[in-house]
């Protein structure tokens, strides 16, 4: 026969009594904050080793022959495509002895930006946002982002993308 005015043994973690129920002991809450801690920094530490890799990865690219100097004059523009094949980019020649290369996917949307060289912008018509020929920072409209810059390296007469600067 069983006693039934004296309850069942219970874990603390599970109360039977409607009132305990609310109730966190102090055990359970320095668990949670321990458990808690430990996700954000683990977190924490996984984003920098992708931003690492992925800084390392853009760093080992391989160089891309883009053009010959005499093929693109001043105020020119060519499309390429960097890294792979699906990475449309443009290079530009925007004054004597200067060339630029930018991915040519608006940092909005990723609507293909288009140069404008008489406003020195890029103009992504999808939603109006404009970038800095310069740099590549956001003018105007929704981008917040600059445009991805490529580096390039002029060799002999010789343009090349050697790189991806995120
Ligand atoms: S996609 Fe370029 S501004 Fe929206």
């Amino acid at each position: 026969m069983t006693n039934r005015t004296n309850p069942p043994p219970q874990s603390p973690g599970f109360p039977i009594n409607w009132e305990d129920e609310h109730q966190v002991t102090r055990r359970t809450f320095v668990t949670f904050l321990l458990l808690l801690s430990t996700t954000f920094v683990a977190s924490t530490g996984l984003i920098g080793l992708l931003n690492w890799l992925r800084r390392r990865q853009a760093s080992q690219l391989a160089p891309l022959r883009i053009a010959q100097l005499q093929e693109i004059p001043i105020g020119g523009v060519t499309l390429f495509h960097y890294p792979t094949a699906s990475d449309p980019c443009l290079l530009i020649h925007p004054s004597a002895e200067i060339f630029l290369a930018y991915s040519q996917k608006c940092t909005h949307l990723s609507c293909p930006v288009l140069y404008q060289a008489a406003e020195r912008q890029f103009y992504c018509p999808c939603h109006a946002g404009r970038f800095a020929v310069e740099d590549g920072r956001p003018l105007s409209g929704p981008p917040k982002r600059p445009l991805p810059r490529i580096e390039i390296k002029v060799t002999g007469d010789e343009i090349w993308a050697v790189g991806v600067q995120a």
